[in-house]
């Protein structure tokens, strides 16, 4: 029950929507795994989606603590342990499924682990994960002091490696692994930006988004250029031009800017009492 109450043992709607929004991808995975919808190579293919969602919501845990401060939502802290340790679960389960794709022949699994540098790096970051996971629990928590949040900022590190993984395994396209760099790019310019102390207001916020579009669209140019046969000139000329659907850049662009302008909306709702506006925290000036 600990998984959809609050501390003080009440039911709470923002874990329990949390804990839906984990289980879904893999409820949609076993439906399709049990109605053979996943190919021929099935267990390569769930392989992919493990991997997939295990970057997705270390993203999102790491998007808590700028979305609390962009809605002014304390509570949204309640989740961000339980998006950590699902990010885990995801990646845990991309390994098992990795050894089962291996006839869970394990001497052979180490091996390939130690001489292919993607799968080492993928290896790196499990084991950072498995170790924030580990050092998750209350007791934990107040056994570490302070150093529990030093070492918990190896967070940024573990997310570095998994793109990087992501990228390293992306073959001819690579747009997927360049969207979850710039988002993780944008965050990372979005901490800056707190760090400098800039007032954090409408045009720092519009400065954001565009500084996190155009790290995504250079490191989209710096990966096809250093490390695929294609003209790293042409990936990047391709942001101007909207045939060919939404680039990552764009994409990065429109979900910060969307983002920043519901959080005005939302700051900018009356707060009522018992809804989950009516639990924010009151507007600093
Ligand atoms: C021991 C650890 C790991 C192993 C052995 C491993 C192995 C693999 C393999 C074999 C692939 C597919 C390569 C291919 O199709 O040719 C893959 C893809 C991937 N892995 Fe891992 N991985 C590990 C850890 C991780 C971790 C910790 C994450 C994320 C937190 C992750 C995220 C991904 C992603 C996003 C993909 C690409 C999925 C796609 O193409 O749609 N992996 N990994």
């Amino acid at each position: 029950m600990f998984l959809i109450s609050d501390r003080s043992g009440r039911f709470s709607l923002l874990k329990s929507c949390c804990l839906a929004l984990l289980l879904a991808p893999a409820l949609w995975l076993g439906w399709r795994a049990v109605n053979h919808d996943l190919g021929p190579l099935a267990i390569k293919q769930a392989l992919h989606v493990t991997g997939t969602w295990a970057v997705r919501f270390l993203l999102v845990a790491l998007a808590l603590t700028p979305l609390q401060r962009l809605f002014r939502w304390p509570k949204l802290a309640l989740i961000r342990r339980m998006l950590g340790v699902g990010a885990f679960c995801w990646a845990a389960a991309h390994l098992l499924l990795y050894v089962a794709s291996q006839n869970y022949d394990l001497a052979h699994v180490a091996s390939e682990i130690i001489s292919r540098y993607y799968l080492a790096i993928g290896f790196a970051a499990l084991t950072g994960l498995a170790l924030l996971a580990a050092t998750s629990t209350d007791g934990m928590i107040s056994r570490m002091g302070a150093w529990w949040k030093r070492l918990h900022r190896v967070v940024y590190v573990i997310a570095a490696l998994a793109i990087l993984h992501f990228f390293m395994q992306s073959k001819i396209d690579a747009s997927e692994a360049t969207l979850m760099a710039g988002l993780f790019l944008t965050l990372m310019i979005y901490r800056l930006a707190i760090w400098c102390r800039l007032p954090m207001g409408a045009v720092v916020l519009a400065g954001v988004a565009l500084a996190g579009a155009a790290a995504t669209a250079l490191a989209e140019f710096a990966w096809y250029g250093l490390a695929t046969g294609a003209n790293p000139w042409r990936v990047l000329g391709a942001n101007l031009h909207t045939g060919q659907g939404l680039r990552p850049a764009v994409q990065v662009l429109l979900v910060t800017a969307a983002v920043v302008l519901i959080a005005e909306i939302w700051r900018r709702l009356p707060a009522r009492s018992g809804s989950a506006s009516g639990q924010r925290a009151p507007r600093r000036a």
